[in-house]
């Protein structure tokens, strides 16, 4: 009798760790399949941002110049591409796709790596008039030869930064390109210079209404993001 009660509770003990290691692991696999993390999928062109910015001093602004004005960063056109291309490169097999679609007139599908829900609203514009730089949110883009997500897009990321901006916010950078100074000669963007900027910014512009420069927003003084349910949902 004793032996089969200790068989039992040797069963029960074993079945109870089994479902607990099984639960963890689903979880972990869904957790991490949702997450996104690491996604880098393959592009029509084998586009390295390495290469083109690490030599050649690109910004970030040069290709993604929507960023600065509006909602959504744009991908570069073929055209942007072909301004240097046409002559640079154009006959390695890299280039040849860029070719094609020139030739075709038909558009190149970049496929994303970034992408909130629908029923979210973000702003590119809104975050980099106040000088956050893109390395907050996308990690060191001008270091790798391909592209992958680094961060989850999940509310709570988006809160904890609202919540804390001076823990998680990568002031801006000379790559990134975007214009962080308003200059003394009103007719000037004022780009971020070489030197590195490594405190906060927290109260370094007064917050300007509703100026601009060639549609660009001045840029204004950090404050904290909003956490109220309708500034991300409509
Ligand atoms: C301002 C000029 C310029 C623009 C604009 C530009 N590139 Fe380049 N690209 C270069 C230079 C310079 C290199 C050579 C980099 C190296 O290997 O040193 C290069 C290299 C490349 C290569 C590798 C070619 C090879 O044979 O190794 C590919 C692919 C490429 N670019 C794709 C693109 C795409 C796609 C775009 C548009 C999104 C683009 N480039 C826009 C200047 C440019
Ligand atoms: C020469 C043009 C060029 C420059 C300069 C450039 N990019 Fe890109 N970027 C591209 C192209 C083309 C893609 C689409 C292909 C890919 O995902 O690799 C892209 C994709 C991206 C994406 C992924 C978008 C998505 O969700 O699919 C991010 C993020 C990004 N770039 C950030 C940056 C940052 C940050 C910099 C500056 C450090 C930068 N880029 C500089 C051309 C450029
Ligand atoms: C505060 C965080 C944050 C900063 C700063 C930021 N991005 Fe993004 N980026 C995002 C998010 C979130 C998305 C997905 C947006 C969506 O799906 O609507 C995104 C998407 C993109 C895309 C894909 C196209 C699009 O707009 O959906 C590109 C390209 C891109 N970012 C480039 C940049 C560049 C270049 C900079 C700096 C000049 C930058 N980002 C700064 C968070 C950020
Ligand atoms: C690295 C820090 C950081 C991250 C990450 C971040 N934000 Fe923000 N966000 C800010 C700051 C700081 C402001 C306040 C800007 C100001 O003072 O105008 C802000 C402002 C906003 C605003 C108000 C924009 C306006 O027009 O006034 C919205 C909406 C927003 N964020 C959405 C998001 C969403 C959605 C995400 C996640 C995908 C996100 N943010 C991620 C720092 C961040
Ligand atoms: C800073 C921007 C931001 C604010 C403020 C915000 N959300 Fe969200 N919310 C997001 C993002 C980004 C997602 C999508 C990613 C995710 O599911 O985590 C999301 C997703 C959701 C979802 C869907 C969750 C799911 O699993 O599909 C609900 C419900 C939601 N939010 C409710 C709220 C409510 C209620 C508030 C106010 C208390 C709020 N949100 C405030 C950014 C925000």
């Amino acid at each position: 009798m004793d032996n089969w009660d200790k068989k039992i509770k040797k069963r029960i003990v074993l079945f109870i760790v089994w479902t607990a290691v099984t639960a963890w692991s689903a979880f972990w696999l869904y957790d991490y399949s949702i997450s996104n993390i690491g996604f880098s999928p393959s592009q029509p062109v084998q586009f390295s941002h390495k290469a083109h910015i690490e030599k050649y001093g690109m910004k970030c602004i040069f290709c993604h110049y929507n960023a600065e004005k509006n909602e959504f960063s744009n991908i570069p056109s073929t055209h942007a591409c072909m301004t240097c291309h046409v002559a640079l490169r154009n006959e390695s097999d890299l280039i040849k796709p860029l070719n094609l679609s020139q030739d075709r007139d038909s558009t190149l599908v970049w496929k994303r790596l970034y992408r909130l829900p629908d029923f979210v609203h973000f702003s590119h514009k809104a975050h980099l008039r106040v000088g956050i730089d893109c390395s907050s949110c996308h990690g060191s883009v001008e270091l790798t030869d391909s592209l992958s997500q680094i961060r989850r897009l999940t509310m709570k990321q988006c809160l904890a930064c609202h919540r804390e901006p001076e823990k998680y916010i990568m002031p801006a950078r000379d790559v990134s390109g975007i214009f962080v100074y308003p200059s003394k000669n009103k007719n000037k963007l004022v780009r971020v210079s070489d030197k590195a900027v490594s405190e906060p910014q927290f109260g370094k512009f007064k917050k300007q209404a509703r100026e601009s420069f060639h549609g660009i927003d001045m840029p204004c003084a950090l404050t904290r993001g909003p956490e109220n349910c309708s500034a991300c949902h409509y």
